[in-house]
């Protein structure tokens, strides 16, 4: 199988094909994901809570993504790998440059950055400089202190609007790719409708091009609390192959996420 690519991800969703996506941190697991036909595999700055025992993703470092950006890509050959950039790693472009070209050293073939208009710039310096970059709007997580705690986002017409701009803007800029977190499903079907590239929803609904969970979460081990959103794959299968391949399943027959999942 060759590896996927941008371009295969952009012609998925003018084929109305689904996009699988999960997170992975290490080497066996990220095995088993590429082997079993998942088409992206995010080194999430949710590590700082799945595997350190953190209350947020605030004390993930660059070097911490690094580490683990490296075990995924020593097993995931198929897959493509995007990074996250944490916490206050890409305040100036420069920062942004230097960091993102780090993880991209250690296996990345995309980063991933959180937040609306003001990345314009750095989203447009790192394209031009070779790095493929995916967008992260909603509730994004390393903003937590300015929402007040891990809100749905985007229930006002106000802040909805202000979703489907940033969407546009970032679009404009260059990023080739979408995360849309925590929002209701009519919003991400707007956005993942009026956006030329794939949309990826988590607690977004089934009307986006794609779906990611955290590992830990699809599983039901997450030590700390489950959100709504997700669901426990291994529970229904009672083995772990069997859990992805039931997840990538539902995301293509679009059983998943269904209403229960979902915020209105
Ligand atoms: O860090 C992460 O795992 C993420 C996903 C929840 C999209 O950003």
């Amino acid at each position: 199988m060759p590896k996927i690519s941008l371009s295969r991800l952009a012609k998925m969703k003018q084929e109305n094909e689904k996009i699988t996506c999960i997170t992975a941190y290490d080497a066996s697991f990220a095995a088993i994901f590429d082997k079993a036909g998942i088409q992206v595999l995010l080194i999430g700055d949710s590590l700082g809570m799945v595997l350190q025992g953190h209350d947020s993703t605030l004390p993930v470092s660059v070097k911490d993504i690094e580490y683990h950006t490296k075990s995924v890509a020593s097993t995931a050959k198929n897959s493509l790998i995007i990074s996250d950039l944490p916490f206050m790693s890409y305040a100036t472009p420069e920062q942004t440059y230097e960091n993102a070209a780090t993880l991209m050293r250690a296996g990345a073939n995309m980063v991933k950055l959180e937040g609306g208009k003001w990345l314009a710039q750095s989203v447009e310096g790192l394209v031009e400089r070779g790095i493929p970059v995916c967008g992260h709007l909603g509730l994004t997580p390393q903003s937590v202190n300015v929402f007040g705690g891990y809100k749905v986002q985007g229930r006002e017409e106000d802040q909805a609007e202000k979703l489907v701009q940033d969407a546009k803007l970032l679009e404009k800029s260059g990023i080739q790719l979408l995360v849309l977190e925590c929002v209701p499903v009519q919003l991400a079907a707007r956005i993942s409708k009026e956006l030329h590239i794939p949309v990826i929803g988590i607690g977004a609904g089934s009307d986006t091009d794609g779906q990611i969970l955290v590992m830990h979460d699809a599983f039901g081990i997450s030590a700390g609390f489950c959100p709504k959103f997700s669901k426990n794959f291994l529970i229904e299968t009672g083995d772990i192959r069997r859990a992805v391949a039931l997840y990538k399943e539902q995301v293509e027959n679009g059983s998943f996420p269904s209403a229960e999942h979902s915020f209105y």
